[in-house]
């Protein structure tokens, strides 16, 4: 694990000083003129130092203090938010400053946990806005399937809950993903979170809070009822803090007497197109749409907002399973009749492609291994070298991929192949 020291730090200081030194020159002379120009022309200078000081500093902790491989967390504090959901706040070991990232964006974890093979490598969207001090994630418990309750429970999120406890120490990539929002824009967002899709919206909608309080936001948060509410004190407290953000909680299937409309939830039914043209004026597709849930509410949504007339471009969102939401973005060429041979060297197989499986599903499907963590494009695990060939990724990875090589977890074949596999 490398820690990048920061480059620009000597610049910005001799930058800052010579501010400083203006200020003071200023200040001097200000006695002497003792006018109202001068106080006004102050202030303006001094507003101007604290922005620049800002910026700086914000564009140092971005790019400079990240780091490659995986670091060394600390669990500082271990918080239920409900019986299935809890939060994790996470310090650096070596304690060096952490750095900033766009909130949206998740991080990926490497699991030694007991019995286990090997590492299990699993993402976990940042819940809050960036902070110098700490990271916070908050994951759900996955139980068994409700068809398969005797299938073993969510490997990763049960060793969160069940065996990680405050002081424990885990291995943490830098925070990475394409899906994030720029809190300092101007743009409306309209900002929606299913179940535990909540995490990179409570991210993106703080650091709103934080760093341009102003902008318009529209914030659906949908869910069954109020047993699995997450934060719901915070979002109403920001809420009535911030006229700008119109926060709309939407229970399924609210529980009788115990869960009140106008208290606990707005809207009782599911997130729809529908209510999004009820509640939101005319121009809402000038908006710019992120959504995180259930890939069937996102699949319905994504749809749903591309008919009401939303750019393609205004759209984002992601998956936090198996990328199963069809991409609104370009589509891959028609694959119709074409039968790509993929070899995969190592395994000496040649497979014909079946002209819809991922690479790591036909991997899989032949006997070929190929190590995977989240199946969605996004930690990097199933990277895989190209010998011959090229790939398409109708859903777009969530980071750059190396030149030469493939998330096969999302690469499909796009000719003849040869893999390094
Ligand atoms: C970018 C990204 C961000 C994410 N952010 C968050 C977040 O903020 N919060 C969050 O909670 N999650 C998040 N996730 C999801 C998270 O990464 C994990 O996928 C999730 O916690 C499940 O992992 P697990 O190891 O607990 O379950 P797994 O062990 O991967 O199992 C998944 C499911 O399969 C079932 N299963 C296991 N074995 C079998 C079997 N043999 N037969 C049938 N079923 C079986 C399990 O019971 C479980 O329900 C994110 C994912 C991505 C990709
Ligand atoms: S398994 Fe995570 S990127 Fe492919």
């Amino acid at each position: 694990m490398e820690i990048l020291i920061p480059i620009s730090a000597a610049c910005f200081l001799a930058g800052l000083t010579a501010y400083v030194v203006i200020l003071a020159f200023r200040e001097l002379t200000s006695t002497r003129l003792a006018s109202a120009t001068a106080t006004v022309e102050h202030a303006f200078l001094r507003e101007q130092v604290s922005e620049l000081a800002e910026r700086r500093q914000r564009e140092q902790q971005k790019s400079e203090r990240t780091w490659d491989g995986f670091r060394k967390f600390f669990v500082a504090r271990k918080v239920p938010e409900t019986s299935d959901v809890t939060s994790f706040y996470l310090e650096p070991h070596d304690k060096a400053p952490l750095p900033s990232f766009n909130p949206g964006q998740y991080l990926t974890f490497r699991l030694n946990i007991p019995g286990q093979p090997k590492p299990a490598i699993r993402c976990y969207s940042l819940s809050d806005a960036p902070k110098p001090e700490y990271f916070r994630v908050s994951i759900k418990r996955q139980g068994s399937p409700p068809n398969k309750p005797d299938a073993p429970p969510g490997l990763g999120s049960c060793y969160f809950h069940d065996q990680l406890d405050e002081g424990d120490i885990i291995d943490v990539r830098a925070p990475a993903g394409q899906f994030f929002i720029d809190p300092r824009e101007e743009t409306p967002a309209v900002l929606i979170g299913g179940g535990i899709g909540l995490t990179p919206m409570m991210s993106m909608v703080n650091a709103i809070v934080e760093a341009n309080p102003q902008r318009e936001v529209w914030f659906f948060y949908g869910l069954r009822h109020g047993g699995e509410h997450v934060m719901g004190d915070h979002l109403r407290r920001i809420a009535a803090d911030n006229p700008s953000i119109q926060l709309n909680v939407c229970y399924s299937a609210p529980r009788a007497n115990v869960d009140r409309q106008g208290e606990h939830y707005t809207h009782g039914e599911q997130i729809s197109i529908d209510l999004f043209k009820r509640l939101m004026p005319q121009n809402a597709a000038l908006a710019h749409f992120f959504l995180c849930g259930p890939p069937p509410m996102m699949q319905a949504l994504v749809d749903g907002l591309l008919g009401w007339g939303v750019e393609v471009g205004r759209i984002h969102y992601e998956a936090f399973g198996p990328a199963s939401v069809k991409s609104a973005g370009p589509k891959p060429e028609a694959k119709a009749g074409v039968a790509y041979e993929v070899a995969f060297s190592r395994s000496e197989k040649k497979i014909v492609w079946d002209g819809k499986s991922t690479l790591l599903e036909l991997a899989e499907a032949n006997g070929v291994r190929i190590d995977f963590g989240c199946r969605a494009g996004n930690c990097g695990t199933c990277i895989t070298a190209i010998k011959q060939g090229n790939v398409d990724y109708p859903t777009k990875p969530g980071g750059a991929v190396e030149a030469g090589s493939c998330l096969a977890c999302v690469a499909i074949p796009a000719s003849n192949m040869v893999l390094d596999g």
